[in-house]
């Protein structure tokens, strides 16, 4: 925690020292704000060093966009987040978008001991606990469904999602459409929620 508040700090007076005072008239390409702004955090290519950071290679272009306005909306809360988002324009949040969803993801690895629980909930869900499976919006493999804008998992740091889950479970996160996700993970254990983090980090 200590050395993630530190890169942050890092990442941030960079930042700063580069772009204050600097004009943003012309519009920059996806390409451009990811390699000179987000790369910073989320990696060369949207694939990010630590769980700190979500990976965003190959995540979906719809989903992406509606994160990004989420977090100029203050619907979903993250100070840095909001702080990145702020002075992105609509065009400039598309093609970030379709920049990233281009990428390929960095595979992960799942815990062995994990697999067999983590697979159960996310093809089966936990019918007696209320939870469905998380394939039905996910997808079969994890992918995530684009004109819905359901995220892709699969690849995912598994330390992301469990917080992720987390946050959905304890209303911290509470963007997701009609509150689905704050249902679906406050009906899970953490340690169900761990399993299946894990197993959706080796999903390929
Ligand atoms: C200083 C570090 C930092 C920088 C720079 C940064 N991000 Fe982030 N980003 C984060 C963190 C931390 C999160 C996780 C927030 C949370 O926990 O909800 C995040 C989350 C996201 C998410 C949500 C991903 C998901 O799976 O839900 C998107 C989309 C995103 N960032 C896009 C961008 C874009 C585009 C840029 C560049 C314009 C950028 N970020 C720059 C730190 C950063
Ligand atoms: C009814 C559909 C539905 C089901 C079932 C569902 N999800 Fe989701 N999930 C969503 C939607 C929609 C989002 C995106 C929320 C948003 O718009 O920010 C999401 C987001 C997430 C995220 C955050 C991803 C990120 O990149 O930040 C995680 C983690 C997640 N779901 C895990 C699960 C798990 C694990 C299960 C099964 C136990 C599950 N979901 C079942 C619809 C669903």
């Amino acid at each position: 925690m200590k050395r993630t508040g530190f890169v942050i700090a890092a990442v941030l007076g960079g930042l700063f020292g580069t772009c204050v005072g600097t004009s943003r008239a012309a519009p920059q390409t996806g390409a451009t704000l990811a390699a000179h702004v987000c790369s910073a955090c989320h990696g060369p290519q949207g694939n990010s060093a630590t769980s700190a950071f979500p990976k965003l290679a190959a995540q979906g272009v719809g989903y992406i966009e509606k994160e990004l306005h989420d977090f100029q909306s203050g619907k979903r809360v993250s100070a840095i987040m909001q702080a990145m988002a702020a002075p992105l324009t609509p065009a400039e949040i598309r093609s970030v978008a379709h920049y990233f969803s281009r990428q390929t993801i960095a595979p992960g690895f799942a815990n062995p001991k994990l697999v067999a629980l983590g697979q159960r909930i996310f093809r089966g869900g936990l019918p007696h606990q209320g939870v469905p499976a998380c394939m039905a919006c996910h997808g079969p493999a994890g992918m995530g469904n684009e004109p819905a804008r359901y995220p892709r998992l699969a690849g995912q740091w598994s330390a992301y999602l469990y917080r992720q889950l987390q946050d959905f479970a304890h209303g911290r996160r509470k963007n997701s459409p009609h509150g689905m996700m704050n249902y679906v993970a406050s009906h899970l254990t953490p340690a169900q929620m761990k399993a299946v983090a894990s197993y959706l980090e080796g999903l390929h």
